[in-house]
Order: structure tokens, then sequence, then C-alpha cells
């Protein structure tokens, strides 16, 4: 049976985020037999954005893809990088394009078998309104399929609300049955306990959480974020520092069957991090 393990891991925050990516990858792949890793770099830069450095650390730390979010173009200088085809990162396939970026990403499994993840912004409790993800989705596996005819699409819905993301689930389920085999959700950096499989094929989980600081407010510092949700003013947000881990989900996909056959949460914690 030709079983491909995929780890997908969350919300990279800050400077910690990517020394417990650093640490995670090797794990995941030594000891619990990941063939591919997925993260999410959209607030690698200190929070906001992908920098050319995180995006290298990413890259360097074993990261197969790098997805992003609503902060997707917080750093103009991955501009170059979104247009590489040689960079394994996208773009939200509903963002306005000023990058004129990539909007999925194709990874190959032992057997060239093609996966291809892609993600979406939605629209509940989201301050900027993009385009209708769920027809977003649509067109963009319709266009992929275009030049992968044989994909297995891991969907990322990057948003606020459970219901948002458990909706997505079902509608890739019934519009795309055996093409996708996964649906994630990010955005919110905290793990959810829900990682599940539906109707015997679909991988799904409400959110991956965050590779970064437990110990904070999603990752920030819990005064200036408390300070700042009380007093309901914008200030400057630091990166916290303590509790450092990654979670996400590993999932097994048969290849052949075209479904996903197991889906798991995990943590890892990252024992020592110089900030
Ligand atoms: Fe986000």
């Amino acid at each position: 049976m030709p079983i491909v393990r995929i780890a997908l891991l969350g919300d990279v925050v800050g400077k910690p985020g990517r020394d417990a990516v650093r640490h995670a990858v090797p794990v995941l792949r030594r000891e619990h037999g990941a063939d591919i890793v997925i993260v999410n770099g959209e607030n690698a830069r200190h929070g906001r954005g992908l920098h050319p450095v995180g995006l290298e650390e990413l890259l360097a730390a074993g990261a197969d893809a790098i997805s992003l979010g609503d902060h997707y173009f917080d750093d103009v200088r991955i501009t170059d990088a979104l247009r590489d085809p040689n960079v394994p990162l996208s773009a939200p396939c509903n963002v306005e394009d000023p990058a004129d970026a990539r909007r999925w990403t194709v990874l190959r499994t032992e057997m060239n078998e093609p996966i291809v993840h892609l993600t979406v912004i939605g629209r509940l409790f989201m301050p900027i309104q993009h385009e209708e993800p769920f027809s977003a989705i649509d067109r963009t596996i319709e266009a992929l399929l275009v030049e992968e005819p044989e994909a297995l699409v891991i969907v990322e819905m990057h948003c606020e609300a459970t219901s948002e993301k458990a909706a997505c689930a079902y509608h890739c389920l019934w519009k795309w049955p055996d093409t996708v085999v996964c649906v994630t959700g990010t955005h919110t950096h905290i793990q959810t306990n829900d990682a599940r499989i539906i109707e015997g094929r679909l991988a799904a989980i409400t959110d991956l959480g965050m590779s970064g600081a437990h110990e904070g407010v999603i990752g920030f510092d819990a005064k200036a974020s408390t300070d700042r949700i009380i007093e309901q003013r914008p200030s400057r947000l630091d990166i916290a520092t303590g509790g450092v881990a990654t979670t996400g989900m590993l999932v097994d996909i048969d290849t052949s069957l075209r479904r996903a056959l197991r889906a798991k949460t995990i943590r890892i914690e990252c024992p020592a991090v110089e900030n």
C-alpha cells in the first residue's frame, strides 16, 4: 500500500517559532516517519509576514513547502521568492496579486506522485474581505489539475472561524472527493483537538496551532497583548519567549486509494532557544 505521511505545521511566530521548526522537522522525520513537512510561515518575521531570512531558515530547517496567510505580503522582500518556481512558497489563492505570486506548491512522493498544497483566506471575523474562498478553491483546483491531473490536494483554510473551517472540509469532500485528501485550518495559533477522518477519506483539523512560544498570547508577549486588548489601541507587540513548541497534524495518505487513512495531532517541545 503506497502510504505517504505528511506533517502539517501551524503558523511560525517569530524567531522562537523558527527555532522550534528547526528542532521539530528532524524529529518529525526521524521519530514520526514524516515524508513531507508543510509549514505556514506567514508570521515568521517577528509575528508579521515572512522575510527572506525567515524563508531561508525554514527551508534550511527542512520544510518542503511554506504557505502564507493574511500577512502574505507584509514584507515585500519575498516578492522574488513568490515568483521563483524553484522556491516552494505560495500565496493564498484568493488575494490580490501584487507579486504575481504562485498559488500552489507541487510536492512529489518517493513514487513521484504529485501532492499539491494551496491556501485560501476565509472571511468570517477577518478584517479584510478577500474573494469568496470556496469558489476560489474550486477555481484554483480546476487550474492546478490542468497542470497536474493526478494531483492529491491539501487545502489550508486560513481564518478565524471554526465553522468556516469545518464547512470548508465538507465543501472539499463533496466537490472534490477523489482529489482533496486533507483540509487544515491555520491563523488562530491554537491547536484544536479534532484531527479526524471524515467519511473515511478526508483528513481534517480546525487549527494546526503554531510553532512559537506558548507562554504568551498566541506567540506574543502576554502583558503587551493584554494591555492592547483592554485599551483597544494598536501597539508594538513583542514576541513571547517561554514554552517554545511546534504543533500540527500528521496525516497518512494512501495515494492509490486517493484518500487519507489516519490523522493525529502532534506537539514537539523545543528544549533550548536563544533569543
Ligand atoms: Fe493569519
